[in-house]
């Protein structure tokens, strides 16, 4: 059965469903324009809701797949790639996902409609904005994360409820142009869904619940880790420009992944902030490039360890690592005045404490993707959007933050960073354009010395 066929015929995930629509769903109430969305469901209105998605690699169409598989009718009505091969093969594997799914009996495909003609087929580097204006009410935007402040200005301004992935930029000034759009995505009353699904997961919910409501007592630190092994490389192929080739191999160059503290561990990081009940204040840390040396890999770094200071003198310890072979460990824990409380994606969430005992979460995993947008389409079909980008883009400025301590080897704060941290987008978007990073005559490319690299501009 593929992962989404066995998700939807799980019983806990369709329970947590009919949960969420009616107790996660706040946010305003859709007036105007919106309202046709809201209608979907409501007799005499039209059930569907069309999603253009922009990004057809890996995440994005496992994004696609989910939109497609909650209540009610749900069409893929656009897609758009920067390259033709990954366009169309993430469209074939939606398309396949789709007819197996349905074999296997997946009631919430019974109203899954793939509708995307040659015409609404987009690719190359403008794609994005033929797809956003094809017609479609709901974006999906999950390119890399360097992208993501152009796509979401534009999303915003052609006035489309947005699903975007996380991060939601990788630099300071992509984290002001997303919180400027941001506001207004508001004043139009979009949808404004972020891609960090823990927050949808009843197993966070409900641990981050009880400690806000004193569990452990006072959060005095949280230590938030994601060590693991490495992830793919696209090696260059013959006639790529140095665009495309980076492009292509996008984990490697801080320009367009913000490296893994931003791109993986900013999970984590979110929890922790979750935990805090805000971002922290200033950073300082320490990281390089110890395994992951070749050419292949870029620019970025392999592991980064950072402390981040809060306003009330709290802590969050944090580490990041890509390496094989070295402990693994991808969890959350807070330590508060009264009890500590471990959090892990796959085993749930555990409390001890001194006065009321332990705790441990009953409810089963779930698909926390998939609960996203069950919770995003509920949403709209119920007449109400909610925003959550504020969260997002202050958990991704944490880790930006994290990695300009990181490769400055400085303390910084928080104001300044995101009020001075470098601008790392290119000039021109073009495969023939020069990408902001280089390589040298041998082929490497600059990597950030701690102690002489200076993460802010001027
Ligand atoms: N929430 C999660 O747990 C989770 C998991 C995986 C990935 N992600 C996020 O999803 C995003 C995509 O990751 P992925 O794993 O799918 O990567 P991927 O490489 O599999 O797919 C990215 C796709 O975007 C396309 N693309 C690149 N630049 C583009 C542009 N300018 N316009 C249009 N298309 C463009 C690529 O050609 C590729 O097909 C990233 O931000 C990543 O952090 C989130």
């Amino acid at each position: 059965m593929t992962e989404i066929a066995s998700s939807l015929c799980d019983d806990s995930s369709r329970r947590t469903f009919l949960k969420s629509t009616t107790a996660m769903v706040g946010g305003a109430l859709l007036t105007g324009v919106n309202a046709r969305v809201a209608q979907a469901s409501h007799p005499g209105g039209s059930d569907e809701i069309k999603v253009a998605l922009v990004g057809c690699g890996g995440r994005g169409t496992g994004a696609a797949l989910q939109a497609l598989a909650t209540n009610g009718k749900v069409t893929l009505w656009a897609a758009a790639d920067a390259f033709e091969d990954n366009l169309k093969s993430g469209i074939r594997s939606i398309e396949q996902q789709v007819k197996r799914g349905r074999r296997d009996g997946d009631p919430l495909l019974k109203d899954a409609t793939i509708d995307v003609p040659a015409d609404r087929q987009f690719h190359g580097l403008d794609a994005y904005q033929h797809a956003i204006e094809s017609g479609a009410d709901l974006v999906i935007l999950a390119t890399p994360p360097g992208f993501r402040p152009l796509h979401f200005e534009a999303a915003v301004d052609a006035g489309k409820h947005i699903f975007m992935e996380k991060p939601v930029a990788v630099d300071a000034p992509g984290i002001r142009r997303v919180l400027a759009a941001n506001e207004k995505a508001k004043s139009k009353e979009l949808m404004v869904a972020v891609g960090l699904q823990r927050r949808h997961d009843p197993r966070y919910l409900e641990a981050i619940d009880r400690v806000r409501n004193g569990a452990i007592g006072d959060v005095i630190a949280t230590r938030v880790y994601w060590n693991s092994g490495g992830l793919w490389v696209r090696p260059r192929v013959k006639g790529q420009t140095e665009m495309e080739y980076q492009m292509r191999n996008w984990y490697y160059f801080t320009w367009l992944c913000g490296d893994h503290i931003v791109e993986q561990h900013i999970h984590n990081l979110d929890i922790g902030n979750w935990l805090h009940g805000e971002h922290p204040i200033s950073a300082q840390g320490m990281g390089g490039r110890q395994v992951r040396t070749g050419k292949e890999f870029g620019q970025i770094f392999d592991h980064h360890a950072v402390e981040f200071t809060f306003a009330n003198g709290s802590k969050m310890f944090s580490q990041c690592r890509h390496m094989d072979g070295c402990e693994s460990e991808v969890r959350e824990h807070a330590h508060g005045s009264k009890g500590t409380l471990d959090i892990d994606d796959n085993d749930g969430a555990f409390f001890t404490t001194m006065e009321k005992g332990s705790w441990q979460i009953k409810e089963p995993k779930l698909n926390n993707h998939h609960q996203e947008h069950h919770d995003m389409f509920a949403a709209l079909r119920a007449g109400r959007v909610y925003n959550e980008c504020q969260y997002g883009a202050e958990a991704t400025m944490t880790a930006i933050l994290g990695r300009m301590a990181t490769y400055s080897g400085r303390a910084l704060n928080w104001e300044e960073a995101l009020a001075k941290g470098t601008d790392l987008s290119p000039k021109i978007y073009d495969f023939a354009a020069e990408p902001p990073v280089l390589p040298n005559k041998d082929g490497f490319y600059p990597v950030p010395v701690p102690g002489k690299f200076n993460a802010l501009e001027g």
